[in-house]
């Protein structure tokens, strides 16, 4: 099938790559002319893995790249809309760039077309498409609108894409939903994981996967509850964590224990430092705009995301406790990234701790596998770059861990001992055992677990963690 997606962002471009790869001819579409070079010459702008694989396979075959919106969608039978919807000052989705995508297709429509939202919108904005379509004189019966949203992670979003939990249709017609399950054939009749240089199967893939077929509305309200669902969860779990550290449990055990429940599930449960990224905030506040436009105060998502606020402030003040005053000390920081697995910086709670620390007077040397460069552009030269954890560590009085990065899991701890000037780690995604980090002589700090002396340690003067909510 011929595609043409409109916007080469995140959801944009690894649609775009995927949908080739299952066989389609895509033109992406985007009027960002720096960007189409980039592309066109090779370069991949986002840290995906297996992004640059099968953009080499695919470009200037299956996937072209053009500013041409109009000529692209004449030439396709579905026309994806992928652009951004960044949130207004009061946190409702702006859908401008929707809205003059769905202007410039309207004149270009010589044939049924099935006009997809891909990107994150609110209820409603289907109905809205259709009216702006209808509006510059395409004919009613000339196109469908439909909602296709998508749930891909960074870092994982190729794999994502390919091996979905479930694929959302939301269609108000049978002639849309045909196309869309067209477009979808190779992975549902699983003709896709059966190919030769199929991206590779990752852990707990459901082949092949559910299609799951809805209204418009429903499919739009599928996307912003998923989200606003996942970031409760996860605040729910840092909310449990702080009365472990109250009460001296370990909420690891605890995940352990409610995640075996097979309603709840462990993924998702991991507490932290709180969520970031570009997309659980914006959207946690778009969908609470929505609900409060139809007359529902949905008071549920202001608790989950002050929370997650919270749960920031609290790592500070333990990073405090840990070190009684803050101005002057040498910090080590691992991890810039707002999760693994990624260079992107958006909202990343570990960002907004490392400049709430340079603002408390602290010296800090940074180190991230992929973020630095984009943290550089931000921070400027508030904070030092380093070319490795131990040289991040080198000298420091204590060594923070704000990103789940694999690579911090593994690190070479006695070397870690040796770099840093006092053996304190204060850990913010819970990467270690605190026993063994206290046999090996750290006084090791995280979240939701009780912070075990080092033996003989005299280093920090830190409390131990079951004391830190009643002071
Ligand atoms: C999220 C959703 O997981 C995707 O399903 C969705 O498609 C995407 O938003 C979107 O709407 O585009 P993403 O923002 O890439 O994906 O990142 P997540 O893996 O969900 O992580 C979000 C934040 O939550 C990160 O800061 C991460 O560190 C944090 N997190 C995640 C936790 O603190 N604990 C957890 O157990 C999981």
């Amino acid at each position: 099938m011929r595609i043409a997606v409109v916007g080469s962002g995140y959801v944009g471009l690894v649609a775009g790559a995927c949908f080739a790869d299952l066989g389609h001819d895509v033109v992406l579409v985007d009027n960002d002319q720096a960007k189409l070079t980039s592309l066109r010459s090779g370069q991949t702008p986002i840290h995906e893995q297996f992004l640059p694989e099968l953009l080499e396979r695919h470009r200037g075959k299956r996937l072209q790249f053009s500013d041409d919106l109009q000529t692209a969608v004449k030439a396709s039978a579905a026309v994806f809309i992928a652009v951004g919807t960044p949130p207004t000052e009061q946190g409702e989705a702006d859908l401008s760039y929707v809205e003059s995508v769905a202007r410039s297709i309207s004149g270009a429509i010589n044939g049924y077309k099935v006009v997809v939202e891909k990107s994150t919108v609110p209820v409603y904005t289907s109905d809205w498409i259709r009216k702006i379509i209808l509006r510059n004189a395409a004919a009613p019966d000339s196109f469908d609108i439909a909602s296709n949203p998508e749930f891909l992670r960074e870092g994982t979003a190729v794999t994502d894409f390919l091996y979905p939990d479930r694929i959302v249709i939301g269609v108000d017609s049978e002639r849309a939903a045909s196309v869309l399950r067209q477009i979808y054939t190779p992975l549902t009749d699983g003709s896709y994981y059966r190919k030769q240089d199929a991206i590779p199967q990752p852990d707990r893939a459901r082949i092949p996967p559910p299609i799951i077929v809805a209204s418009a509305k429903s499919a739009e309200l599928i996307k912003h509850a998923s989200n606003a669902f996942l970031a409760m969860k996860i605040s729910f779990i840092n909310a449990v964590s702080s009365i472990c550290e109250s009460v001296g449990a370990n909420v690891q055990q605890v995940c352990q224990g409610i995640g075996a429940d097979s309603r709840i599930g462990t993924r998702f449960l991991n507490p932290g430092i709180g969520y970031g990224g570009s997309c659980f905030p914006k959207d946690l506040m778009a969908f609470r705009s929505v609900a409060r436009e139809c007359g529902y105060e949905f008071r549920l998502l202001d608790e989950v995301m002050r929370i997650n606020e919270d749960q920031r402030h609290r790592f500070l003040r333990k990073v405090r406790n840990a070190l009684w005053t803050l101005r002057g000390k040498r910090l080590g920081v691992l991890g810039l990234a707002f999760k693994g697995g990624t260079d992107d910086i958006r909202e990343s709670p570990g960002l907004l701790l490392v400049q709430s620390l340079v603002q408390e007077g602290c010296v800090i040397t940074a180190y991230d596998p992929a973020a630095m460069e984009r943290a550089r552009a931000v921070l400027n030269s508030s904070v030092q770059f380093a070319n490795s954890p131990y040289e991040a560590a080198s000298g420091a009085d204590a060594l923070l861990i704000l990103t789940e990065w694999e690579e911090f899991a593994t690190l070479d701890l006695k070397r870690l001992h040796r770099e840093l000037k006092y053996p304190i780690i204060i850990d913010g995604r819970n990467l270690y055992d605190p026993d063994t980090m206290a046999g090996l002589g750290f006084s090791y700090y995280s979240v939701g677990r009780a912070a075990p002396i080092a033996e003989g340690s005299t280093a920090g003067a830190g409390r131990p963690e079951g004391k830190l909510a009643q002071s």
